[in-house]
């Protein structure tokens, strides 16, 4: 697959088979997500990586019971760390760990789509009961949660805007 065939392939998925993510496939995923850019190169974002049943149970939980978070094999909880953008003030700590987080999620999509991998971006969860089930620290935000495991469907292709409406230009 090239790059904009990987493109075309993406789609969020929300059933999972029963089947393991190959180590090697779930180390290539967490480089492609390391060569993402960031504001600065501060990368003020923090990757967790959940296998544990229970936890991704909490997850699902958490998420409006959206139960497909907890049927995939491999969940990563993306959170913002200010911090490591703090030398750009309020800008840094408001918006750029923001994008740098994103950018993070979207290339994890793009990788495990090249990987034969499927996953969905869940930004619908309750914060606070994700951070108390993964223990997270209070300087990590979790912003958005992706599972990650192969398809168990196959869904229509999602609709989008013309591009006519989406860009406009500037004279
Ligand atoms: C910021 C963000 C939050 C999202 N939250 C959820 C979610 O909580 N649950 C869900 O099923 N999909 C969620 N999605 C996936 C979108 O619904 C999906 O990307 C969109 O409908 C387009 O479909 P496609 O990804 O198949 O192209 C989210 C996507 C983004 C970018």
């Amino acid at each position: 697959m090239n790059f904009f065939e990987t493109i075309e392939a993406r789609q969020s998925i929300r059933a999972f088979q029963n089947k393991t993510v190959e180590p090697e496939k779930l180390d290539a995923l967490l480089n492609a997500i390391n060569r993402a850019p960031s504001a600065g190169n501060c990368q003020a974002y923090q990757v967790y990586v959940v296998r544990d049943p229970e936890m991704k149970k909490k997850f699902a939980e958490a998420a409006l019971r959206q139960e497909f978070v907890a049927q995939a094999p491999v969940v990563l909880i993306f959170c913002l760390d200010p911090a490591r953008a703090a030398r750009y003030g309020k800008r840094g700590e408001q918006l750029y760990c923001q994008q740098d987080a994103a950018i993070a999620v979207a290339y994890a999509q793009l990788a495990a789509t090249a990987l034969g991998l499927a996953t969905c971006w869940v930004g619908a969860f309750n914060e606070e009961s994700v951070s108390r089930a993964a223990g997270l620290p209070a300087e990590h935000r979790p912003v958005a949660i992706l599972p990650i495991g192969y398809a168990a469907e196959q869904p229509p292709r999602s609709s989008r805007r013309t591009i006519e409406d989406l860009v406009r230009e500037l004279r």
